[in-house]
């Protein structure tokens, strides 16, 4: 008996000494001019929210800051990946940030322990400076300043030396323009891959903004992509304006026939883009789309070239529609070789610049035109576009 409590008695002081952590994140996701969500990864289940304070320099603690959770079906949800949704916010404005997990310890019918709380900072400490804040989308902004990367594939020295054209001052947003890791088969992929160093390098402050490409499609984690990326739109396709750009942001799914072996018949894409296609007529009929000075399109399988099944059919679901939609220019990845496609050598009635897997997309989007240079990763430009 008195082994059995002494056996007891370390399990207790065990699980007294672990503390819960926050293992990934905070990072910026579905950033538009009156929302934000933060997503963060804590070690265990826990109940968790966001608290947000206006950049005017007063003190985090000043007052109690308006708190904001997830809630589904009225109910806020024990969890390890947290995605917190703020609404409400003004265009253009920046509000500083904390996040925070309390862990659950123990359930018992509808009653709940709770332990630890992990939070990220309020308050300097060292050379990092706390608390972290974003700045929301500003449709009425005269100019902006994107980065596009694309077919990563995790490797790490690639994504580093691209992403030090990042600047927190000139760097609007960054488009990770698909195929950033090679298959989903277990979530550490995805954070080991680019999400993490996004993280240390910029994601807590600019936001990243997903393109799916046809590789984040694989492996059991695939489905759980709007988990770690949520949208606006709940789906991997979405628009938002910022300055005088509509993005357009597409999802062209698999690149081979859905009946293709590699798929093992859980392949369905040719659907999704018809259903995708019917989404992006009415974008391209709504007057923000209309109105905006220029419309830049985003998907990672290009429909040029000598084509597979998936970009044919994206080109064949999609380009009659953004034909007709005065389309400034399309922004591709996927044949991890540069390419620079004019209306004359395509189906489409815009260019479309192709990007390889070295080099980024640094695109100065102004009320004279967009400027594009494409950037290898010694920081030489390679080659230049610009568009009216
Ligand atoms: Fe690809």
């Amino acid at each position: 008996m008195k082994r059995l409590l002494t056996v007891a008695l370390m399990l207790v002081v065990a699980y007294a000494a672990h503390a819960i952590k926050i293992i990934h994140g905070p990072y910026l996701q579905a950033v538009s001019d009156t929302e934000a969500t933060i997503v963060w990864v804590t070690d265990v289940k826990a109940l968790s929210w966001v608290e947000i304070a206006p950049d005017d320099g007063s003190n985090f603690y000043n007052v109690e800051r308006p708190k904001f959770f997830e809630s589904y079906l009225g109910k806020r949800p024990f969890k390890t990946v947290h995605a917190v949704r703020i609404t409400g916010l003004q265009p253009g404005t920046t509000y500083r940030y904390g996040v925070a997990s309390k862990e659950v310890l123990f359930q018992k019918h509808h009653r709940v322990h709770y332990g630890d709380v992990a939070s990220t900072r309020v308050y300097s400490k060292g050379k990092e400076k706390y608390p972290k804040a974003f700045t929301t989308l500003n449709p009425q902004k005269e100019k902006c300043e994107f980065l596009v990367l694309n077919d990563i594939h995790s490797k790490q020295e690639k994504l580093s030396a691209l992403l030090n054209l990042y600047t927190k001052d000139q760097t609007d947003m960054i488009f990770y323009n698909g195929d950033m890791v090679s298959i989903v088969h277990r979530e550490d992929v995805l954070f080991e891959g680019f999400v993490d160093y996004s993280v240390t390098a910029f994601a807590k402050e600019t936001p990243f903004y997903m393109v799916r490409g046809n590789h984040e499609t694989r492996g059991y984690f695939a489905e759980k992509f709007l988990t770690y990326f949520p949208t606006t739109t709940n789906k991997p396709y979405y628009t938002f304006k910022h300055g005088p750009a509509f993005f357009i942001v597409l999802d062209g799914g698999e690149d081979k026939p859905d009946s293709n072996l590699e798929y093992y018949e859980t392949a369905a894409y040719d659907a999704y883009r018809l259903e995708e296609a019917k989404w992006l007529k009415e974008v391209v009929e709504s007057e923000e789309c209309k109105n905006a000075k220029y419309r830049i399109v985003l998907i990672h399988m290009p429909p040029v070239g000598r084509m597979w099944h998936g970009p044919q059919h994206a080109g064949d679901c999609f380009l009659p529609i953004l034909n007709e939609a005065n389309i400034t220019v399309m922004l591709s990845g996927h044949t991890h070789r540069y390419s620079y496609n004019t209306p004359e050598t395509t189906k489409a009635k815009f260019p479309i610049l192709v990007n390889s897997h070295s080099t980024a997309l640094r695109a100065n989007v102004g009320q004279d035109g967009i400027n594009i240079d494409v950037i290898d990763m010694s920081g030489n430009t390679t080659h230049s576009h610009s568009f009216k």
